[in-house]
């Protein structure tokens, strides 16, 4: 069945087509917490023309096939193979730009944080994302990855309904302080930069939101759902 159409959801497509999380992202268009919209939808709440769209994603679909999630292909992954693969490639690398961040975010409040008061807001939004997200990749980690090993290799495991609103309740929270992360930066522009710490923390912002985006896409639009088909669940 072909795909790419108007009344396809953005997770649908990117699921189908890694590279377009890529056109996604600079259109603008949320494939992660708001990946259950179609693209007709979508497009028509960003004021973009859904033909022309679509004409991009055909040809991302005829162009060599793009890494897009980092060259796996996480849709072919069994529902343990997938919990692994978000463990190696986005919670242990989020951590890590977690704690880079956090350090380079010190450093620019305490050299240029009394020449521009835009610093401090935005350090106090990253320490909210960041302390948040570290609790949840822990309880994604204790609870709900093991049952889907257990679920994988054909084992009954006890998932609650509650739990998954729960983590993707934060998903939704992580999408909009994301947001709100990128206007307390200026957008990330390079323009506005200090200093070279300032500038590779700007670029390090800008990547972690990528990888969030991808990241809560697998999440969302795949493995929960993967979860819910297995238990049955209705929520
Ligand atoms: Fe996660
Ligand atoms: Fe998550």
């Amino acid at each position: 069945m072909n795909v790419f159409n108007s009344s396809s959801t953005l997770g649908d497509l990117v699921l189908a087509q890694p590279a377009a999380a890529d056109l996604f992202e600079r259109l603008g268009l949320d494939f992660c917490c708001g990946g259950s919209r179609t693209l007709g939808e979508a497009v028509k709440e960003r004021g973009l023309d859904a033909a022309t769209v679509l004409v991009m994603l055909k040809s991302l679909a005829e162009s060599p096939p793009a890494p897009g999630a980092g060259g796996h292909d996480v849709a072919a992954m069994t529902t343990g193979e997938l919990a692994d693969h978000i463990v190696t490639e986005h919670h242990n690398p989020l951590r890590a730009q977690l704690g880079e961040i956090t350090e380079m975010l010190d450093k620019v409040v305490r050299v240029h944080g009394d020449g521009d008061s835009s610093l401090a807001p935005l350090r106090e939004q990253f320490v909210a994302i960041r302390d948040e997200l570290t609790e949840h990749m822990q309880l994604e980690e204790d609870e709900l990855f093991p049952a889907c090993r257990k679920i994988a290799a054909g084992v009954a495991a006890d998932v609650g309904t509650d739990l998954l609103a729960k983590l993707e309740h934060t998903h939704t929270d992580t999408g909009v302080a994301l947001a709100q992360m990128r206007e307390l930066g200026g957008g990330y522009a390079q323009e506005s930069a200090h200093c070279g710490t300032h500038r590779r923390l700007l670029e390090s912002l800008a990547k972690m939101e990528a990888d969030l985006h991808q990241h809560i896409h697998e999440e969302n639009n795949l493995l929960f759902q993967r979860v819910r088909e297995m238990l049955s669940l209705s929520v």
